[in-house]
């Protein structure tokens, strides 16, 4: 056995007993109102400190929104609530219509749709580009009678296609460890990708990279928007400004403003919040 064949086996021994519990699928996401996310009065205190207090957020179907504050606005506590890592004190969080987030693991709320990528890398250093993301691909494609056949071709077009979008299909063959840092960065959201999640939530991408795949990063992010919604929270504001359509400031965990870009720049709370850091 190859290390791969290891590897997949490892991933997929706790798999085994999945079938046997009710799982809330993409499918039963309902986005008849036209939001993808709600989250109503949500606080979460840490030793009496309030990280989130009373926020309100809504996305948008397909939306591309930007989430900007200063450091410890509640920015990656906001997301590890959507992402079930965190349990609010109180407050609701929905996705779509149906999908209460408070009810499940985190897991099941990857498997129900929701992507989010951690603002350092964590590909397979020793495996290729491609093998990367077919260990990636979405768990319920990998059923017990094809442990160990071949890739359909659709499963293989799907990486393929994957390889387009973040632009390293001239790399399918390359050691992930070998790639720079914006690449494996992007191989991470192609990783994700391979899931097909409806929502993405990405921290702090561009942290780290050249001028170049920065530029790039904020054209890949631009084309998933659309198809399934992006929330990127990012401090580099010429970044946000290159992708910006509309933006939240978090400010001591509340919303402290929304709009596009001028608007928010220009909203004299905002200014204070950014001078008075
Ligand atoms: N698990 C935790 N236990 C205790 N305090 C926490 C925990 N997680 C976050 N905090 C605190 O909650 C506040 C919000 O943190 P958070 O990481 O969400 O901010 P952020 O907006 O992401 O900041 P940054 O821009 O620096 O990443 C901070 O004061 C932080 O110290
Ligand atoms: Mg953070």
């Amino acid at each position: 056995m190859n290390s791969v064949d290891q590897l997949r086996e490892t991933v997929r021994r706790d798999e085994v007993f999945n079938f046997l519990k009710p799982r809330i699928q993409a499918r039963d996401l309902d986005l008849s109102h036209g939001n993808i996310l709600y989250l109503e009065d949500v606080s979460v205190s840490f030793d009496g400190f309030k990280a989130i207090n009373n926020l309100n957020l809504y996305i948008e179907a397909g939306e591309l929104r930007c989430i900007i504050g200063p450091n410890g606005a509640g920015k990656t506590t906001m997301m590890d609530i959507i992402t079930g890592k965190t349990r609010p004190d109180t407050g609701t969080a929905y996705f779509g219509q149906r999908i209460d987030l408070l009810r499940l693991s985190e897991p099941e709320i990857a498997q129900a749709g929701i992507g989010r990528k951690f603002q350092k890398p964590t590909v397979f250093e020793y495996h290729s580009v491609f093998e990367n993301l077919e260990l990636a691909m979405d768990g319920d494609k990998r059923v017990w009678p094809t442990l160990f056949a071949r890739l359909s071709s659709e499963q293989a077009d799907h990486i393929d296609e994957v390889m387009h979008t973040i632009g390293l299909h001239e790399h399918a063959g390359k050691l992930a460890g070998s790639l720079s840092h914006g690449q494996k960065q992007w191989l991470e959201i192609g990783m994700l990708l391979m899931q097909n999640p409806h929502l993405l939530l990405v921290d702090e991408p561009v942290a780290g990279m050249t001028h170049q795949e920065m530029d790039r990063t904020a054209e890949l992010l631009t084309s998933l928007a659309g198809e399934r919604s992006v929330v990127v929270v990012e401090h580099d504001m010429d970044f946000v400004r290159s992708i910006a359509q509309k933006v939240t400031v978090l400010h001591q965990g509340s919303v402290l403003a929304e709009g596009s870009m001028d608007e928010v720049q220009n909203d004299p709370r905002v200014v204070e919040v950014y001078l008075g850091e």
